[in-house]
């Protein structure tokens, strides 16, 4: 089966502080987007991506990605996306072939996820899963709380989660086409910060297979530093 990648790229990056949108800023010289889809396109698996571009940087985007063409198995198309990462990712679905029949969803926020981890979600879909998703133990003790509290106020614990029974899920999250295009068309209340929550609404399986440290995701300054950091290290 023919596989695709959508990388929804349209988040303006705000808690990474000001400055362009946040697929396209630099890591090591070389914006983050590009760094994304080249870890896509490298998998064995993958014959299409899909970039979802911020509206107004569609033409910047298509010009960006000619200047660093994938390898010529690959094609690569640029389309605008939404106001949520989940309408994002729809606008990216609507533009697939009929021949797709797996989609990998990759944040263009983790762009320095492995290929090793990309070809085992793949491998995983294509083996039968409807629904893969890559992801880790929790580090961190995980309270939960009845709400957010204003800036700076208390915030009183309602409860802990078994830590054993806790996982960070990262991307490439791997699907079944049919079944991640229904899940965006019976999205259900509320916004999904994942694809799979949505799969998940539809009653259907979702399995997870292991992530990897470098598939983190840069949102806050410290990651850019991390970032660059595993780069230079994978150069040495
Ligand atoms: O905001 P968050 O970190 O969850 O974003 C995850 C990914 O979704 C990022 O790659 C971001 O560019 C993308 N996104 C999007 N469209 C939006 C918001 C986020 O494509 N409206």
């Amino acid at each position: 089966p023919r596989t695709a990648a959508v990388i929804p790229a349209a988040g303006s990056g705000v808690r990474l502080g000001p400055g362009a949108p946040k697929a396209l800023r630099p890591l090591n010289g070389t914006p983050m987007l590009v760094h994304a889809v080249r870890a896509m396109a490298r998998a064995r698996a993958v014959a299409l991506v899909v970039v979802v571009a911020p509206p107004a940087e569609v033409d910047a985007v298509r010009s960006l990605l000619d200047e660093h063409p994938p390898p010529p198995s690959v094609d690569q198309v640029v389309v605008a996306g939404g106001a949520t990462r989940q309408e994002s990712v729809k606008r990216g679905l609507a533009v697939l072939p009929e021949d797709i029949e797996v989609v990998l969803v990759h944040d263009a926020a983790r762009p320095l996820v492995p290929v090793d981890t990309v070809d085992a979600v793949a491998a995983a879909v294509r083996a039968g899963a409807p629904a893969v998703v890559p992801a880790l133990p929790v580090t961190d003790t995980v309270k939960q709380i009845a709400a957010p509290a204003a800036d700076g106020g208390v915030e009183p614990v309602v409860g802990t989660p078994d830590r054993s029974l806790l996982r960070a899920v990262q991307t490439p999250q791997g699907f079944d086409r049919a079944t991640l295009v229904e899940a965006h068309e019976r999205p259900g209340d509320g916004d999904a910060t994942d694809c799979a929550g949505l799969v998940e609404r539809l009653g259907v399986p979702v399995v997870l297979v292991p992530g990897h440290e470098e598939a983190f995701k840069v949102t806050r300054p410290l990651d850019l530093v991390l970032a660059e950091a595993v780069l230079a290290r994978r150069r040495k």
